[in-house]
C-alpha cells in the first residue's frame, strides 16, 4: 500500500512537473526525465501500420495517407509525431489525402542504378532537391532513401533500388541524393545498412563475408556518404552478417558507425527486423519499425532487469535530436503543391543522362529522316518507370515510348500498336495481383506475347525503322532466376531474330531498347540489331528521354556503373547465390571477397559484354596526357586532363580515374576507381580540363590482421579512362614510405569457414558449416 502511495506520488510529480515543459532544444534531458516508463517504451518505437495494428488492435496514427509509418508524439510534452515515408525513386504516398482537395501524385524519378549512369553529382543533387521538396511540402519529415547497397549479383530483386557494384560511386551519389533532399528541413535515411544482396529469405539470410570485402565493399560506400552528407537516418538491414543480425550489432553499429566514422544521426530498424528486439535496443538501434507490438516485451524487460531503463532514454535522446529537427516539430507550413512540372523536366534530364548507348553499327542513331516507327515488344507500350515494392512511386502519368515519339509528330504503327494495346489490357483484366506484383505492374511480369509474322511483313513494307523494347522488372522480397530474367525467352529472341531479318532484308534499320533495372544478357544476341539503348527503368519522364535520345535531340552521355558479363556463369558470385541450402538459404558465402563487378573481371581477366564504365556518345573525345602534380607522394596529389569534343555535335564526357596500386604483401584488384566527374555540354571542338585530387585513403587497402587501412610503398599508375577498359594516359607515381591511414576495430570475423577467392586460387580449407565460436567481440 505504502509502495503503491509513493508510486502515485512520484508519478503525479512528473506529470505535474511535465505540466510545463514542453520540448525544445536545450531541454532534452529534462524531456527524458518528464516521461512515463509507459511513454518510454513506446517513444522507442514506431506507431504501427496497418498490418500491425490489425494484429495487434492498436490504432495507429495515421498522419499521411501511404506513409510508412510515423514516430510516437507525446502531445503534453510539446512532442508531435513525425512522418516517415519510402523511398528511393520519389516520395511514396497515397494520392488521396484528407484534406486535400487535389490529388497528391509524386514525381518518379528514375531508379538508382540510372541515376548512377549519370555519372553527374550536381544532376543527382537536383533529383534530391526535388524529392526533398516533395518530401517537405506534402508534409513528411524523413525519406527513406537512397537505398545504396552493392550491386553484387544482377539476380538480386532490389539491384534497381541500388546505385552501383562500386562502392566510391554509391557512396557519391548517395551523398548528392542526401544533400538535395536535405536541403528542405527533412531528413534522408541511407538504406539498407549493410551488406543487403540478396532478397531470398531476407529476414533471416546469414551473409557470411571477410573483414575487407566488409570494409573495402560493402561498408565503404556508407562510410562515404556519411563523410560527404551525414544523413539524419541510417536504416539497419534484415540480414544478418557474420552470424549477427545488423540491427542487434553494437559492434557494427557503435564501434564502427559512431566511433570510427563519428555518426551522430539516428539508427532505425528496416520494417519488422531481427528476432530479440532488447537485443536492438542495446545494440543502439534507437528506433523501431513499424513498432509498438514490442511496447509489452520492453515493460517486461524493464521489470525483469534484462533492459535497462537507461538503455530506453539514450536511445530516446537521438530520437528527440531527431524531432526536434524536423519541420513537423518547427510547426513549418506545408502547403501539398510542389512544383510537380518542374520535378518532371529535372526527372526527364536525368533520365537523358542515364541512358547508356551500348551499340551504334554505322552511326544508326541519332535516326535522321524517320518519320515512320514500328515499335515492337509489350513495353514499348507499357514503358517499366521502376520497380516494385516500397520503392515504387504514385506518379501522374508515365510516358511510354509510343507516347514520346508521337509527342515529336512521329508517326507510330497503329496495327502493331493495336496488337500489344489488346494483349497489355487482356493482361491487365486477366490477371488477379499478388502480394509482389502490384495491379501496375501485372504487364510488366507477363511472358512476351508472339506476334505473327504478318505484322512484321507488314511493318517492314511501312515502317522507316524497328524499334524493339525488351523489359524487365523485379522487386523486394524475391530475387529473380537466371533462366527467366537474365536471359531472353525464346519468344523474345524469335521477335529479334525475325524483324531482324525482315527489316534487314529491305535495308531498314532495328534499334533495340532495354527496358530494364539491372545487366541482363546482352552478348547472346546483340549482333542481330544495329544499335542497343539501354533506356534503363528512367522514371515517369523516361519515354521523352528516349524519344530525344532517338532524334538526336540529346546526345547520350550515360555509363554504366555496373558491369554486363558475357553469361550469368561469368558473374563472381554465380554459384554462391543466393545462398546454402539452395532450396531455402540460410547462409550466403560472399566467396567471391574484394572481387566484386569489375574488381573480378579484370583481375581475373574475365571478358564482358560491356565493361563497367563503358557508354557511347554521338561524338567524340581526345583526351589530353594528364598532367600530375608531383612523381612522389607526399600527403596528397592532384591529376589534370583536358577533355576535347572533337566530333560535330555537342555532347558531355564522363572522366574516370582508376588507381593501380603496386601488388607487394596484400593482393589488390587490377584498378579501382577513385574519382570521376562529368564535364559540361562541350560543344564541337570545345575543351574542359578536370582536376582531380588523390589522398592517401585511395591508396590504401585493408589489412585484415592488423586492422588497419594502408597504403602501402611502391610504384602507383593513374589511369584515366573513358571506361575502365578504355584508358586513355597514364602516369606512375612513387609512395616512398607505407602509410597507415587509420587503425580500426578490429571485428565482424566470418562466424563459418569462408572460402575466399584470391589471386592465388581459391584458398582451400576444409568446407564446413560449422559455427566458429568464441569472437568475443559480441555481448
Ligand atoms: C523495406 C524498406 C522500406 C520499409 C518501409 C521495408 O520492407 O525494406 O526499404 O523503407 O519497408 O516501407
Amino acid at each position: 500500500m505504502k509502495r503503491k502511495i509513493i508510486t502515485l506520488l512520484a508519478l503525479s510529480t512528473t506529470l505535474a512537473l511535465s505540466a510545463q515543459i514542453k520540448l525544445e532544444a536545450g531541454n532534452i534531458d529534462d524531456i527524458i526525465a518528464a516521461m512515463t516508463l509507459k511513454e518510454k517504451v513506446y517513444f522507442v518505437l514506431g506507431v504501427g501500420d496497418e498490418g500491425v495494428w490489425r494484429h495487434y488492435k492498436t490504432k495507429p496514427a495515421l498522419i499521411l495517407r501511404g506513409q510508412a509509418c510515423a514516430t510516437y508524439g507525446i502531445p503534453r510534452l510539446g512532442i508531435p509525431n513525425t512522418v516517415l515515408t519510402d523511398g528511393p525513386a520519389g516520395l511514396r504516398i497515397d494520392t488521396i489525402q484528407t484534406g486535400v482537395n487535389h490529388r497528391t501524385y509524386c514525381t518518379a524519378f528514375p531508379t538508382a542504378t540510372a541515376l548512377a549512369s549519370t555519372w553527374n553529382k550536381e544532376l543527382v543533387y537536383q533529383v534530391g532537391d526535388a524529392i526533398g521538396e516533395e518530401t517537405f511540402r506534402y508534409g513528411s519529415d524523413m525519406l527513406l532513401g537512397p537505398a545504396m547497397n552493392i550491386q553484387r549479383n544482377p539476380l538480386t530483386g532490389r539491384n534497381f533500388e541500388y546505385y552501383s557494384e562500386d562502392p566510391y560511386i554509391s557512396g557519391m551519389m548517395a551523398a548528392s541524393m542526401v544533400n538535395g533532399i536535405q536541403k528542405w528541413n527533412v531528413g534522408a535515411c541511407i538504406k539498407h545498412f549493410a551488406a543487403n544482396n540478396i532478397e531470398t529469405n531476407r529476414r533471416t539470410i546469414n551473409a557470411v563475408i571477410s573483414q575487407r570485402a566488409l570494409r573495402e565493399i560493402y561498408l565503404r560506400g556508407f562510410q562515404i556518404a556519411i563523410e560527404q552528407s551525414n544523413p539524419w537516418m541510417i536504416m539497419t538491414s534484415y540480414n544478418k552478417i557474420n552470424g549477427y543480425y545488423t540491427a542487434e550489432n553494437k559492434v557494427l553499429l557503435q564501434d564502427i558507425v559512431r566511433k570510427e566514422w563519428k555518426y551522430d544521426g539516428l539508427f532505425v530498424s528496416d520494417w519488422v527486423s531481427g528476432e530479440d528486439f532488447v537485443a536492438q535496443m542495446r545494440a543502439g538501434n534507437e528506433l523501431l519499425m513499424p513498432g509498438n507490438y514490442q511496447a509489452e516485451l520492453f515493460m517486461k524487460a524493464i521489470k525483469n532487469g534484462t533492459l535497462d531503463e537507461k538503455t530506453l532514454d539514450k536511445n530516446i535522446k537521438n530520437i528527440l535530436k531527431y524531432i526536434i529537427k524536423t519541420s513537423t516539430f518547427k510547426n513549418l507550413h506545408r502547403d501539398y503543391q510542389p512544383d510537380l512540372d518542374k520535378h518532371a523536366d529535372v526527372s526527364r534530364q536525368a533520365a537523358e543522362e542515364a541512358m547508356v548507348l551500348l551499340q551504334n553499327k554505322d552511326n544508326t542513331l541519332p535516326l535522321r529522316n524517320t518519320k515512320s516507327y514500328a515499335l515492337f515488344g509489350k513495353s514499348s507500350y507499357n514503358f517499366i518507370a521502376g520497380g516494385t515494392g516500397s520503392g515504387r512511386v504514385n506518379y501522374r502519368h508515365a510516358t511510354s515510348i509510343t507516347e514520346g515519339l508521337e509527342n515529336m509528330h512521329a508517326k507510330v504503327l497503329q496495327n502493331l500498336s493495336s496488337f500489344y494495346q489488346y494483349y497489355i489490357d487482356s493482361v491487365r483484366s486477366n490477371t488477379t495481383p499478388t502480394l509482389k506484383i502490384p495491379t501496375k505492374n501485372l504487364v510488366d511480369f507477363a511472358p512476351e506475347p508472339v506476334l505473327p509474322q504478318s505484322y512484321i511483313n507488314d511493318a517492314a513494307q511501312k515502317a522507316d525503322i524497328a524499334i524493339i523494347t525488351l523489359g524487365r522488372n523485379a522487386g523486394e522480397l524475391w530475387d529473380r532466376e537466371a533462366k527467366d530474367y537474365y536471359y531472353l525467352s525464346n519468344t523474345e529472341t524469335t521477335l529479334l531474330k525475325r524483324v531482324c531479318d525482315t527489316f534487314h532484308a529491305l535495308n531498314k534499320k532495328v534499334v533495340v531498347v532495354l527496358n530494364i533495372g539491372g545487366p541482363i544478357d546482352v552478348a547472346s544476341w546483340r549482333h542481330m540489331p544495329d544499335a542497343i539503348l539501354l533506356a534503363w527503368q528512367t522514371g515517369q519522364e523516361g519515354g521523352h528521354a528516349l524519344a530525344n535520345i532517338l532524334s538526336g535531340k540529346v546526345n547520350p552521355s550515360g555509363k554504366l556503373a555496373v558491369s554486363f558479363p558475357v553469361k550469368y556463369s561469368d558473374v563472381p558470385s554465380a554459384n554462391s547465390f543466393p545462398g546454402v541450402p539452395a532450396e531455402n538459404p540460410v547462409n550466403a558465402f560472399y566467396e567471391e571477397g574484394i572481387y566484386v563487378g569489375y574488381r573480378y573481371y579484370q583481375t581475373f581477366n574475365v571478358k564482358t559484354a560491356y565493361e563497367f564504365g563503358y557508354g557511347l556518345s554521338y561524338t567524340d573525345f581526345s583526351y589530353s596526357p594528364l598532367k600530375i602534380s608531383n612523381g612522389k607522394f607526399k600527403d596528397k596529389l592532384t591529376v589534370s586532363v583536358t577533355v576535347t569534343n572533337t566530333g560535330k555535335i555537342s555532347g558531355k564526357e564522363v572522366v574516370q580515374l582508376y588507381l593501380k596500386a603496386p601488388v607487394t604483401t596484400v593482393e589488390k584488384p587490377f584498378q579501382e576507381l577513385k574519382r570521376y566527374a562529368k564535364t559540361q555540354l562541350l560543344k564541337s571542338g570545345e575543351s574542359e580540363t578536370i582536376e582531380f585530387t588523390v589522398n592517401p585513403m585511395d591508396l590504401a587497402s585493408f589489412w585484415t590482421g592488423k586492422s588497419q587501412w594502408i597504403a602501402e610503398k611502391g610504384m602507383y599508375e593513374i589511369r584515366i579512362g573513358a571506361s575502365s577498359e578504355d584508358i586513355r594516359s597514364k602516369a606512375i607515381f612513387e609512395l616512398d614510405n607505407t602509410i597507415v591511414v587509420s587503425e580500426v576495430n578490429d571485428v565482424l570475423y566470418p562466424n563459418i569457414k569462408l572460402h575466399e577467392l584470391s589471386t592465388h586460387g581459391i584458398i582451400k580449407g576444409p568446407k564446413t558449416n560449422d559455427i566458429i565460436l568464441g569472437d568475443s567481440d559480441y555481448e
